[in-house]
């Protein structure tokens, strides 16, 4: 699907031809004197059009307007957020097979991030899975003009939407695969074809190297399926060589059936979208090969199934990390914290300026916040407020959660340094603390995404988040990298950078 962006008054949108217009209406609005104008001015003071995000009023071949079908939808305030829920409202029109060109016109200058949000909202609207259906209905929409009062205003957020979209439907693709078109072997091949990129290059570790690397626990979760474990290392390197890079790890269970600790049968199915971690860190490259910010990132993945099997492990085994700690296993279920503690300790190879990883880790992350917020662990106050800042502008939102260490006493354990699980209670925090074990000396941020990485029900399908986030945390970051290259000042000096929104609950950065 191609975007396009467009100057384009009100009066001009009547010239466009396509399947739908839509004229995208906030509260306050002054009308003018084009036929548009006058319509949407006449349908409010009948009470015909509200603005209320979503209201909207259906036209059918308006006489001096080229659109064969024109809708007058309320944006509410106008704000990004407003404006998404206004075209999502809209789905199914925006899907209909015979929409095929449409044109978005809005009818008052943009507000903060609306270009990137219209985009994405309109390429939500449109996605269809198709890859393993044998007669797919494709994506009807086949172009998308934005028609905004000042383009030239609205391009940097009209292209990092659109690099959005790539990222975030690269991502929703490789989630929804069934585990049977999604190995491990399969997400390492999608991941080589992001090497062909401008500044990304791909490697992949096999069984053999894994081992020799002495991760013993990620080794362990491979070991109950016939798939062999693949470990992929991205990298997108396009700040100088000496800047620390951002390491990106992702939860890679390409299907997850509890092992021999196994799943109840119903919803299992679901449990392909463990990996939905690793395909947001894919996601976030293939934005990044759009947007070339400068900036050093890595990508890390260990990727494998958790299945039972006479090799498989077993609760009780006890397995010794690649950090040298050894871990109980006494759920084999609880293998996510198993693959991600030996990436965790291999990032630390590089130094980072700091290490996120992505997970669809606990059951009782979605329990607490679920499908709206991702669950957010830090040990370092400055990226919790940078991630939850982040989440805020790219209305893909996260929560802080807490990490005291009176969490960890449950993880105990008789027969090895550690166990790992901690019973039910608090069950996405105490996961939390297991990764906390791994990550010394590191600025680290964890997100639990078992809640807002996929729906479950009539809308079943991966929603590509946090790839939003993600991206704009690491713009930000890209951008403060650059300010402080560029004025080399004191740290209690240095302005703060550019705020976005409130912080989480008065959450402050800590004093430099
Ligand atoms: N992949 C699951 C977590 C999950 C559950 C994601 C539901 C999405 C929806 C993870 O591997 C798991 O099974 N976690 C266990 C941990 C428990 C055994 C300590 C859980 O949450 O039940
Ligand atoms: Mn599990
Ligand atoms: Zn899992």
């Amino acid at each position: 699907m191609n975007f396009d962006l467009k100057t384009l008054e009100l009066a001009a949108a009547a010239a466009e031809k396509c399947d739908l217009l839509l004229v995208l209406i906030p509260e306050g609005f002054t009308p003018g004197q084009d036929a548009l104008s006058t319509l949407a001015a006449l349908a409010l003071k009948n009470g015909d059009l509200l603005l209320k995000a979503g209201k909207h009023l259906q036209l059918y071949q308006v006489p001096a307007v080229a659109a064969r079908r024109v809708i007058l939808l309320g944006v509410g305030d106008g704000t990004a957020r407003a404006v998404r829920q206004a075209l999502l409202a809209l789905g199914a029109e925006i899907k209909k097979p015979q929409t095929k060109r449409l044109v978005l016109c809005f009818a008052a200058a943009l507000k903060a991030g609306v270009a990137s949000a219209a985009v994405q909202a309109v390429a939500e609207a449109s996605y269809v899975y198709t890859t393993t259906k044998s007669k797919a209905e494709a994506r009807s929409l086949s172009r998308c003009v934005l028609g905004v009062s000042d383009a030239a205003e609205a391009r940097p957020g009209f292209d990092c939407g659109v690099a959005l979209v790539a990222g975030v439907e690269f991502a929703r693709e490789w989630s929804n695969r069934p585990a049977n078109h999604a190995t491990p072997s399969l997400l390492a091949d999608a991941a080589k074809t992001l090497g062909r990129l401008p500044h990304i290059q791909c490697k992949v570790h096999g069984p053999a190297q894994v081992r020799r690397l002495g991760m013993g626990a990620f080794v362990a979760v491979a070991r109950g399926s016939e798939q062999p474990l693949r470990f992929i290392e991205l990298r997108y390197s396009a700040a100088a060589k000496d800047q620390a890079p951002i390491v990106l790890v992702g939860k890679g269970i390409t299907f997850d059936s509890g092992g021999i600790s196994i799943k109840p049968a119903p919803e299992m199915d679901e449990m392909k979208f463990d990996m939905c971690g690793a395909a947001s860190v894919l996601g976030v490259f293939r934005a990044l090969g759009e947007l070339q910010p400068a900036i050093n990132v890595l990508g890390l993945i260990p990727a494998c199934e958790n299945l039972p099997d006479g090799r498989a492990i077993k609760p009780g085994d006890v397995v010794t990390s690649m950090s040298g700690q050894t871990i109980e296993i006494l759920n084999t279920d609880a293998e996510g914290r198993l693959i991600l503690c030996d990436a965790l300790t291999y990032a630390a190879r590089f130094k980072p300026a700091a290490v996120i990883d992505i997970a669809t880790l606990t059951g009782a992350c979605v329990v607490a916040l679920a499908g709206v917020r991702s669950g957010l662990f830090a040990n370092d106050d400055d990226l919790a407020v940078s991630l939850y800042e982040a989440g805020e502008a790219a209305l893909d939102p996260c929560w802080r959660m807490p990490l005291d260490d009176d969490y960890a006493d449950g993880l105990k354990s008789h027969f090895a340094d550690m166990g790992n699980t901690a019973g039910r209670s608090g069950g996405a925090i105490t996961a939390a603390k297991f990764l906390q074990k791994f990550v010394a000396g590191m600025r680290w941020a964890h997100l639990d995404i078992a809640g807002i990485a996929y729906k479950s029900g009539p809308a079943k399908g991966a929603t590509g988040r946090p790839v939003g986030l993600l991206v704009h945390y690491l713009l930000a970051q890209a951008e403060a990298m650059a300010m402080a290259q560029q004025a080399p000042v004191a740290p209690a000096a240095r302005p703060a950078a550019k705020r976005t929104g409130r912080s989480q609950g008065g959450l402050k950065r800590t004093a430099p």
